[in-house]
């Protein structure tokens, strides 16, 4: 399966995206993510992120491009692959089709995860990722005894350093006025596909598989 998980911050693109991973194989690939660990690791690269990152703006295509045509031409991703995060906006949509099409790969579809505004920010405001084992948690929505486990075990509940009220209202703008007109670009591609994506995560998992024609067990 080669896929786009298309969607707002907060509407569960990661934590999906990781289940496929798990459950199929295909490699998660999220530029955020990438672009954190080069924030951690002090590239120069990362260090030109870090400040775009923190206030909630699009890195430049030509940085993510870069990242995105070195990881899909990586060999577990030759089967499939979990797009989380990209592309986000017109030239990225585009870049794609000319990386996939050098690679030999063309798009099975994309999928918009569809939340509705009003939840995204407790979703964000909440979001913690545990220090020990790296699981996606949230302190309004995850069962308490997740979230023990974690500093049980003598974890930490990280925040993201982005996900604050005033960088979370940025993201939320710059994703109606970038990315939201790819929904238009697959639809016309003929490749999109809609989840409802409120609900439990395990509900939003259930419908996402028959999105993609793998419903079932
Ligand atoms: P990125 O890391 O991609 O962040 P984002 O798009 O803002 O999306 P999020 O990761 O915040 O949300 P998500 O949809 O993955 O939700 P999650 O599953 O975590 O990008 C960060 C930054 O990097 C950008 O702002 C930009 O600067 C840069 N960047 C990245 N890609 C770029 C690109 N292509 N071009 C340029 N710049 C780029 O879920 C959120 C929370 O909700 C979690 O706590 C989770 O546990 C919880 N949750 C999930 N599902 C449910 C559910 N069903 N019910 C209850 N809670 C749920
Ligand atoms: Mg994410």
């Amino acid at each position: 399966m080669r896929t786009v998980l298309l969607g707002a911050p907060g509407s569960g693109k990661g934590t999906q995206a990781k289940r496929l991973e798990d459950d199929f194989g295909w490699p998660q690939v999220s530029t955020g993510d990438l672009l954190r660990a080069a924030v951690a690791s002090g590239s120069e690269l990362g260090l030109k992120a870090k400040a775009i990152m923190d206030a909630g703006n699009l890195v430049s295509d030509e940085i993510v491009l870069a990242i995105i045509k070195d990881r899909l031409a990586e060999d577990d991703a030759a089967n499939g692959f979990v797009l989380d995060g990209f592309p986000r906006n017109g030239t990225q949509a585009a870049d794609l089709e000319t990386v996939l099409a050098d690679l030999g790969f063309s798009l099975d579809c994309a999928v918009l995860m569809d939340v509705g505004f009003d939840i995204l920010m407790k979703r964000l405001t909440g979001r913690r990722t545990c220090s020990v084992t790296g699981q996606l948690l949230n302190v309004y929505f995850s069962p308490q005894s997740d979230l023990d486990a974690c500093t049980e075990a003598g974890g930490e509940l990280i925040q993201r350093a982005d996900d604050n009220e005033e960088t979370i209202g940025n993201r939320l703008e710059v994703y109606q006025r970038e990315t939201e007109p790819l929904i238009e670009y697959y639809r016309d591609a003929g490749l999109l596909r809609t989840v409802a994506a409120e609900g439990s995560p395990e509900d939003v998992y259930a419908r996402l598989r028959t999105a993609l024609g793998i419903g079932g067990n």
